[in-house]
């Protein structure tokens, strides 16, 4: 189960890098259309955006391999540096951007909620390093991954809405679905985050009660 899940986050990952990367081509005509005139009129917001945000992206998973962190702690730190940066840029330009998004005010309000909570939750992360609380600063992260990985999964639902309507399963227009994943693409990930750190609560408690026991046997 854990390593399916962790297969599919990976092929998510590999397929919203592969779709960031085309907007390296500067190419108006691969704008989503419904916005290609206000991305024209914003390309320095939605650049400082997408830079920021998909160097978090790519970086954010390096962080949690345990060996990474313990043979090389000083190429973790610099990697969190440039991780925390990205996001500040990334969601910096979000905020600027949610205005002019798809669908108006309540789209406004998903991605305007998501860049001020990424900010907040990676705020947390670094504050409890330096305050060398390492359990802490882990939880943290994983709250800001699961904001950044928004980007995934809002590219996974929007790609199962266009088949859905494509193929004629359901009629929905486009602004009220993408209002709903505007909302989507983050709140469920929140959840998944708050699971995934129980689990490592739990797991922490079990080798804490089986070193107490090897000590006293
Ligand atoms: C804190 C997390 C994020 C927030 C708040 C956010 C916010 C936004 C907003 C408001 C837009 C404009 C949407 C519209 O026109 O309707 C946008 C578009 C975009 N964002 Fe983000 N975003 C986040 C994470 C990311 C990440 C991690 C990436 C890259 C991996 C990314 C890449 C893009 C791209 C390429 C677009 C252009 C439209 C598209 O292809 O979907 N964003 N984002």
């Amino acid at each position: 189960m854990k390593k399916a899940l962790l297969g599919f986050g990976g092929f998510l990952f590999v397929v919203t890098i592969l779709q960031v990367l085309r907007y390296y081509t500067f190419n108006g005509d691969m704008y989503f259309p419904e916005q290609k005139e206000t991305y024209l009129a914003h390309q320095f917001g939605l650049y400082l955006h997408i830079t920021g945000s998909t160097l978090a992206f790519i970086l954010g998973p390096f962080q949690f391999f345990p060996k990474l962190r313990q043979k090389r702690m000083q190429l973790h730190r610099n990697m969190g540096k440039l991780y925390m940066l990205g996001v500040l840029v990334g969601s910096s330009a979000g905020i600027y951007m949610a205005p002019f998004a798809y669908g108006g005010f309540p789209t406004t309000m998903g991605f305007l909620s998501l860049a001020v909570i990424s900010l907040f939750v990676t705020g947390m992360a670094l504050r409890r390093v330096k305050e060398k609380r390492i359990g802490l600063h882990k939880e943290w992260m994983v709250r800001s991954y699961a904001c950044i990985f928004a980007a995934a999964t809002l590219r996974l639902y929007l790609g199962t809405f266009t088949v859905l309507s494509e193929t004629g399963t359901i009629d929905l227009e486009l602004a009220p679905a993408y209002i709903a994943i505007s909302w989507m693409c983050w709140v469920p990930n929140l959840i998944v985050a708050e699971w995934i750190i129980n689990r490592m609560r739990n797991q922490s408690d079990l080798s804490h009660v089986a070193a107490n026991s090897t000590s006293a046997a």
